[in-house]
């Protein structure tokens, strides 16, 4: 059943907040025992799973490759995985993938054999696809088509989550705005965050525009800690064309063997890595936008992605996406060198939470992208996003299953505060907030991008202070509004990737220092945390 517009508050055994990988993949599993309300901030299919396109990373060949997959996940990682998450990961995987499989997602094959890809840092050919580099694309079709079937399964299109409700400490549903500016109270047993990434902090984003980080603003607004935050993975090769969106351009390009050249059609990764275009992503951003400021030229060297020598591949066939997508702009794989530089990407960080997807609040759950498990370290291994969906949202639908036994049965008469004192945003409001956005993505690239130091931290810091303050008068005082709401998310989110990036004085995986260049020992397996009661503070996990 499909709930478009407007509907009556609504009581519900399990609330999941995002239709990305993650929220379908526990949807599906908590459906089976409950009734749930799934909720897409856009169209159901609008979500970072949708854009993946290379692959999804998974040991399918026994005890030894699952062992190489953590090998790969922890180097991959620079010091600060958290080993426990990363061997769910690696162990789990397999059996999610052939469930997957079993529900009719389409990975490619080839004389009866799984077509496999290499990405960066991977030690063998691991990655699964589907459609050439349609495989996030694919695998949301398969797991939609399982909640969409299913009898208890409600899904609540173009709904933003705009607060978590909370009663004696713990968290018993969410209030949701609808694309009509109408707020609706949902109550649940248990509710699981799979809002996904926030690379809309950034104006250098491969993310769609629904990817502003609100799961993470209001997980901290409900009192949730948050973890390593300081770690945004920026993907070296997004489309470079001015005009044109920051469009992925797959890892698995290289993969495939295509070579990142500059100007002068040097391959000048020979220079910065023994592994090539196949370096860990972190090294491969650093050295496109090093490479870029090296050239002998009074400009910014441009640099490219070059698949003309690449032998024995028909790029339109195996890259079918990203042939189309770049065919707009008159460019073509087999023909072109195709401009890139890097773009934010995937946020290794998020809201804190143990291997079961348990937040450090009652009743909240998160998992995916929006959650930080220590899987993926300072740097997550190409590809192991869409395992890391999969393995987490499976692992978080059944702790809210077992949590919610164990609960009373919730009470029916929640006072839920009335909005009927606000007004409506006024013209001035809504242009503020239209101004500070793209202000705020500006400056947090220029500040909390792929180099980063004190005192351009502090000047953002600043300044995001600044805004936030005036947002947050104008907010509470009128009735929520999308834009509004999601410029607060970027300030509460560029805050935490601040103060935690101010905090790690060393350089480690994404988080690169220029005024303290070197990984420091005392740092190693020590994680940001972030929490409104406490600011930031390190753990050793
Ligand atoms: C890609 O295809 O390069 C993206 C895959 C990922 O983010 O791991």
């Amino acid at each position: 059943m499909t709930i478009s517009g407007s509907f009556e508050a609504i009581h519900v055994d399990f609330l999941v907040l995002g239709a990305g990988v993650a929220g379908l993949r526990a949807a599906r599993q908590l459906a089976d025992r409950g009734t749930v309300l799934l909720v897409a901030k856009d169209a159901v299919a609008e979500s970072n799973t949708h854009y993946a396109q290379g692959g999804i990373a998974v040991a399918m060949d026994g005890d030894a490759d699952v062992a190489l997959h953590l090998e790969d996940t922890v180097a991959a990682g620079d010091g600060l995985v958290f080993r426990p998450a990363a061997e769910a990961l690696v162990n789990d995987g397999p059996l999610r993938v052939a469930e997957l499989i079993g529900w009719g997602a389409r990975f490619d094959r080839e004389g009866g054999e799984w077509m496999r890809t290499r990405e960066g840092a991977h030690s063998r050919a691991r990655i699964l696809h589907a459609f050439g580099d349609a495989t996030g694309a694919e695998m949301g079709r398969a797991l939609r088509e399982q909640v969409r079937t299913h009898h208890q399964v409600r899904i609540a299109e173009r709904q933003m989550a705009v607060a978590l409700r909370q009663q004696d400490g713990r968290v018993v549903g969410a209030d949701l705005l609808d694309e009509n500016g109408q707020v609706h109270n949902v109550r649940a047993k248990a509710t699981l965050l799979a809002t996904g990434g926030a690379g809309q902090i950034y104006c250098e984003t491969t993310n769609p525009t629904v990817a502003t980080g609100d799961g993470i603003a209001l997980a901290l607004h409900a009192g949730a800690e948050l973890a390593d935050m300081e770690f945004y993975q920026f993907h070296p090769t997004a489309l470079h064309l001015a005009g044109a969106p920051r469009f992925l351009l797959s890892e698995a390009l290289r993969g495939e063997g295509a070579q990142l050249v500059n100007e002068r059609g040097e391959r000048f990764m020979r220079r910065y890595h023994s592994l090539l275009e196949l370096a860990p992503r972190d090294v491969v951003a650093r050295a496109i936008v090093q490479e870029s400021l090296a050239g002998d030229f009074d400009h910014q060297q441009k640099i490219y992605l070059d698949m003309r020598s690449a032998p024995g591949i028909v790029w339109s066939e195996r890259f079918p996406t990203i042939s189309a997508e770049l065919a707009r702009y008159g460019l073509s794989l087999s023909k072109d060198r195709i401009p890139v530089y890097p773009a934010a990407h995937y946020l290794m960080g998020g809201v804190r939470t143990d291997l079961a997807g348990r937040t450090t609040v009652p009743g909240l759950y998160a998992a995916g992208e929006v959650a930080a498990t220590g899987v993926h370290g300072a740097n997550r291994l190409a590809s192991n996003s869409l395992l890391e969906g999969l393995v987490f949202g499976a692992r978080a639908a059944e702790a809210m299953l077992a949590d919610s036994e164990l609960l009373p049965a919730l009470s029916k008469d929640v006072i839920f505060d009335s909005e009927a004192t606000r007004k409506a945003a006024a013209e001035e409001d809504l242009r503020f907030a239209a101004e500070c956005t793209p202000r705020m993505q500006q400056m947090l690239w220029s500040a909390a991008g792929l180099f980063r130091e004190e005192a351009t931290m502090r000047r953002a810091l600043a300044e995001l202070e600044t805004m936030a303050a005036e947002l947050q008068q104008r907010c509470r005082a009128c009735m929520p509004w999308r834009e509004g709401l999601e410029a607060m998310s970027i300030t509460v989110v560029g805050r935490a990737v601040l103060e935690c990036a101010l905090a790690r004085k060393e350089s480690r995986g994404a988080h690169a220092r220029l005024d303290h260049p070197k990984k420091l020992p005392e740092y190693e397996n020590r994680h940001t945390l972030f929490s409104l009661a406490q600011r930031v503070h390190f753990e050793r996990w």
